[in-house]
C-alpha cells in the first residue's frame, strides 16, 4: 500500500541532504553533497538519479534506502533483525517496516516506520551538529506485545552516492593503533565488528569515503565506547538502484537485547561530514568535537603539561622517589604531575589489587596529602590513575564480591594482564567503585584522572546473561555519576592506549590516551590518523624515554620534543635520566608548547602534503598565527628534500615566518640564511603555499618548527 511521494530537504551551512519520503512503502536518501541552491526541484534531482529496472530485478525492485530490509528481494544486512520467542525456539521475524509518518524541524527530521504485522516502531532522527555534522540515531518499540529480541538496529544506514569510491579504513594492534587502509571500493563491500566492548586499537567506529576525481572526502563515526558493526553492502542484487549502502550500529550478543522486558533500544549516535578534503574534514571533526561533544568548559582553559610517572617509574614508586621526580618535573615547566598504576593497596607489580582503591601505607606512610602538598608547593597540580571497572582476583575487593565480575556460571574465569571485569550492572558494585573513588576525590585535592580499561570483556557474562551492550552504558553512568559529583575534575579516557576512543567517552572527559606508543616516529603515525577525527587538545602528546620501551628505538631529545608538541603535550620520562642538554632541550620545547598552545588547541588542522612518505607535516592556523611541523624520518640527501608547502593561508596575506628554536642539532648546519629565519621572512601565502620552504630534511629524525604571524595590510 502506497501513498504520497514527498521531498524533504535539510541543510547545514555546506551540506544538503534530500529524502524522498513515501507514506506506506520506503524512506530514501537521495542526494548527499554540496549545499544545494535555494529552490532546487527536489522531484527532478530525484528523478535524475532513479533507475529503470534490470530484466533481472524483482519485480518491483526494492528500495533499500534509509531502512534496508530483506524484504523483497534485497540481498544486503538489514538494518534491523528481530526474532520472536514460541513454544520452542526463536524464529527470526520477516520484517517488513513502512513509513507511517514524518516531521520536519529546521535542523532536523524524525521519520517513523511501522511494521504492522509485529506491531513494532522504528523511529530514526537525522539532524544536523556543529560544523554541518549530519548525526543520525535509531530507536525501536515493541507495541505489539510479542516476545521480541533485537539482534540488530543500525543507527546509520546511508546509501552512498556512487562518486565515494575509495574507501579508507583502519587497522591497528597494542601500541600499533589506528594504520590506515586505502583502496577502491570493491564489490565485496566491506564489513568490520569488535568483539572486546570496546571499540579496540583498530578504529573499525572511524572510516573515510573519497571521490578520487575531486577529492570530496565523506568521515563517518559511531560515538558509542562498545562494539560496533560497521558494514558497506555494495553491488547489491535486487537493489532498485545499485548503490553501496554504510551501516553502523552497536554490536551485542543474541538475545542480550530484549524488547519483551525492556521498554525500548535507542542505538548511539552516528556521525557523518562531508568536506572539500581530508584537513577540510578533520576541521569538521574538530569543530563538532569543541563545540557539541567534549564538556563545556568556561573559556579556553589551556592544557597543561603533564609529567606521567608510567614510564618515568613504573611500578617502583618510593615517596621519596616521587618527591624528587616532581621537583625534577617543575624544573622542566611541568604543570600538572600525574601519579600513575601501583599506588593503591598491594599493587606492585600488575597482578595484584585493583579493586582495592585505597593508599598504599607500604609507599605513602601519611597518604597521598604530604605528596600533592609538595606537588603544589611546586606549582603543579595532580592527577591520579584508577581502573575502576576492573578487579584484581588478588584483591581485598574481589574477596568480599567473588560473584561481582563478568563471568559464566561454573566455569573457569580467564585473566587478562590479570585481571577480571567487574559487572557494573550490579548496582551494589557499581556503589561500591564509586564510593571509594567519591572518598579518594573528597579526600584529596584531585585535579585530573586517568581512566584505565585494561581489559577485554570476555565472557561477557552476568546473572542476567550477555551484557556486552549494557556493561557500556553503566559504565557510562559511572563516570556520569562521578564526573557529577566533581564537577572539576578533569578526565582522560585510557584503554591500554588507543582501545577506547570514540565522540560517547569524549562527552564525558577530557582527553584520551591516543597509544601506549610514545616512540616519535609511531607518534608521526599515530596523531595524524587520530587527529583526523579529533583536536589536538584531546590528544595526550608525550615525550618518552630513549630508548623507547616498547619500539627500543632511540631517538634524539629535539625529535622527540618537537614531535610532542602537537597533541596536549606531556612528558613520561624522568628528567633525572636526561643529560643537560637534553633536559634544557625539553625546557625550551615546553616553553614553545605553552606559547603556542592558544593556536594549536584552537585552530584548524591542515595536513601537508609531501611528496617524500618520509615527511608529515601538520599545520594549525588561528587568527592570523600559525604553526606547522615537518618531520622526516628517514634519510633523504640534502638536494632532494622537498619544499615543505603550507597550507591554509590568506593567498593575498603577507605572513612573517621563523623557525621557532632549538633547531634539529644535525640538520640546522644545513640551512641557508640562518639570520633571516630567526628574524623572519616576509612572503605571501600564496608563495607559502605553492613554492614552499626548502627546510633541511635529511637526517631520520628530524623536525622543524616553523612559525607564521600575518602581518597587518
Ligand atoms: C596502560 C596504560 O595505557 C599505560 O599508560 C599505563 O597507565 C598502564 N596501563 C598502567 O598499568
Amino acid at each position: 500500500m502506497s501513498g504520497s511521494r514527498e521531498f524533504v530537504r535539510l541543510d547545514g551551512a555546506a551540506v544538503t541532504l534530500v529524502f524522498t519520503l513515501e507514506t506506506g512503502d520506503a524512506a530514501d536518501c537521495v542526494y548527499l553533497g554540496a549545499r544545494l541552491p535555494d529552490g532546487e526541484d527536489l522531484a527532478a534531482l530525484a528523478a535524475a538519479t532513479a533507475r529503470g529496472r534490470h530484466e533481472s530485478q524483482p519485480d518491483v525492485p526494492p528500495v533499500p534506502g534509509v531502512l534496508p530490509e530483506g524484504k523483497a528481494g534485497w540481498s544486503g544486512t538489514p538494518a534491523v533483525c528481530l526474532r520472536e520467542r514460541t513454544e520452542h525456539a526463536f524464529t527470526e521475524c520477516a520484517t517488513d517496516f513502512r513509513l507511517v509518518a514524518w516531521e520536519q524541524y529546521p535542523t532536523e527530521l524524525i521519520l517513523t516506520f511501522h511494521d504492522a504485522l509485529l506491531g513494532v516502531d522504528i523511529e530514526q532522527s537525522w539532524w544536523l551538529g556543529a560544523s554541518s555534522m549530519v548525526c543520525a540515531e535509531a530507536s525501536i518499540t515493541n507495541g505489539g506485545g510479542r516476545m521480541l529480541v533485537l539482534d540488530r538496529l543500525s543507527a546509520l544506514a546511508l546509501p552512498i552516492p556512487r562518486r565515494f569510491s575509495r574507501l579508507t579504513s583502519y587497522t591497528g594492534r597494542w601500541a600499533g593503533e589506528m594504520r590506515e587502509h586505502s583502496r577502491p571500493l570493491a564489490p565485496e563491500g566491506f564489513a568490520r565488528t569488535s568483539v572486546a566492548g570496546k571499540p579496540g586499537f583498530a578504529g573499525g567506529n572511524w572510516l573515510i569515503l573519497e571521490d578520487p576525481a575531486s577529492g570530496e572526502t565523506l568521515g563517518v563515526h559511531l560515538a558509542w565506547s562498545g562494539d560496533h558493526d560497521t558494514r558497506i553492502d555494495a553491488d547489491m542484487v535486487g537493489s532498485a538502484d545499485g548503490r553501496a549502502i554504510l551501516q553502523m550500529g552497536a554490536a551485542w550478543d543474541g538475545g542480550e537485547v530484549d524488547l519483551e522486558h525492556d521498554v525500548g533500544y535507542r542505538t548511539p549516535t552516528a556521525l557523518f561530514a562531508l568536506a572539500s578534503d581530508r584537513s577540510a574534514l578533520a576541521q569538521c571533526f574538530h569543530e563538532h568535537a569543541r563545540a557539541a561533544v567534549l564538556p563545556a568548559r568556561k573559556g579556553w582553559v589551556p592544557r597543561k603539561v603533564h609529567l606521567n610517572s608510567w614510564e618515568a617509574l613504573g611500578f617502583n614508586l618510593s615517596e621519596s622517589g616521587l618527591m624528587r621526580l616532581a621537583v625534577d618535573a617543575a624544573a622542566i615547566g611541568i604543570e600538572r604531575f600525574v601519579l600513575d598504576d601501583g599506588w593503591f593497596g598491594g599493587r606492585r607489580d600488575d597482578t595484584t589489587s585493583l579493586g582495592d582503591w585505597t593508599v598504599s601505607p607500604d609507599i605513602f606512610p601519611n597518604g597521598l596529602g604530604p605528596l600533592i602538598d609538595h606537588v603544589k608547593s611546586l606549582g603543579m597540580d595532580f592527577g591520579l590513575w584508577v581502573e575502576p571497572e576492573m578487579v584484581s582476583p588478588d584483591s581485598d575487593f574481589y574477596r568480599a564480591h567473588r560473584s561481582g565480575c563478568l563471568h559464566a556460571a561454573d566455569r573457569d574465569r580467564p585473566t587478562m594482564r590479570g585481571q577480571l571485569v567487574l559487572n557494573l550492572l550490579d548496582p551494589a558494585i557499581s556503589d561500591a567503585v564509586f564510593r571509594q573513588l567519591d572518598a579518594l576525590l573528597r579526600e584529596y585535592d584531585i585535579a585530573y584522572l586517568k581512566w584505565d580499561h585494561n581489559r577485554d570483556l570476555f565472557p561477557a557474562k552476568a546473572r542476567v546473561g550477555s551484557v556486552r551492550n549494557s556493561q557500556t552504558k553503566y559504565f557510562y553512568a559511572l563516570l556520569d555519576r562521578l564526573r557529577a559529583a566533581h564537577p572539576q575534575v578533569e578526565i582522560e579516557s585510557c584503554s591500554s592506549g588507543g582501545g577506547r576512543i570514540d565522540f560517547g567517552v569524549l562527552s564525558r572527559s577530557h582527553r584520551v590516551w591516543p597509544s601506549d606508543n610514545n616512540d616519535a616516529i609511531e607518534r608521526l603515525r599515530i596523531i595524524p590518523a587520530w587527529s583526523q577525527f579529533l583536536p589536538l587538545e584531546v590528544l595526550g602528546s608525550h615525550v618518552g624515554p630513549s630508548p623507547n620501551p616498547i619500539t627500543g628505538r632511540r631517538a634524539a631529545m629535539d625529535f622527540r620534543a618537537k614531535v610532542a608538541m602537537f597533541g596536549h603535550m606531556g612528558v613520561e620520562a624522568d628528567p633525572a635520566r636526561m643529560t643537560d642538554k637534553e633536559r634544557a632541550t625539553l625546557a625550551a620545547h615546553i616553553a614553545l608548547y605553552k606559547q603556542w598552545r592558544g593556536v594549536l588547541h584552537a585552530g584548524d588542522l591542515h595536513r601537508l602534503a609531501h611528496p617524500d612518505p618520509n615527511v608529515t607535516g601538520m599545520m594549525v592556523t588561528h587568527e592570523g598565527k600559525a604553526l606547522a611541523l615537518a618531520a622526516q624520518t628517514a634519510f633523504s640527501p640534502v638536494f632532494d628534500a622537498a619544499p615543505v608547502r603550507l597550507a591554509g593561508l590568506e593567498p593575498g596575506a603577507r605572513y612573517r615566518v621563523t623557525l621557532p628554536e632549538p633547531w634539529p642539532p644535525r640538520a640546522k648546519h644545513y640551512l641557508a640564511n640562518s639570520d633571516s629565519w630567526r628574524e623572519g621572512l616576509v612572503l605571501s601565502g600564496a608563495a607559502l603555499m605553492t613554492q614552499g620552504l626548502a627546510l633541511p630534511l635529511t637526517h631520520p629524525e628530524t623536525a622543524w618548527l616553523i612559525a607564521l604571524e600575518r602581518l597587518p595590510q
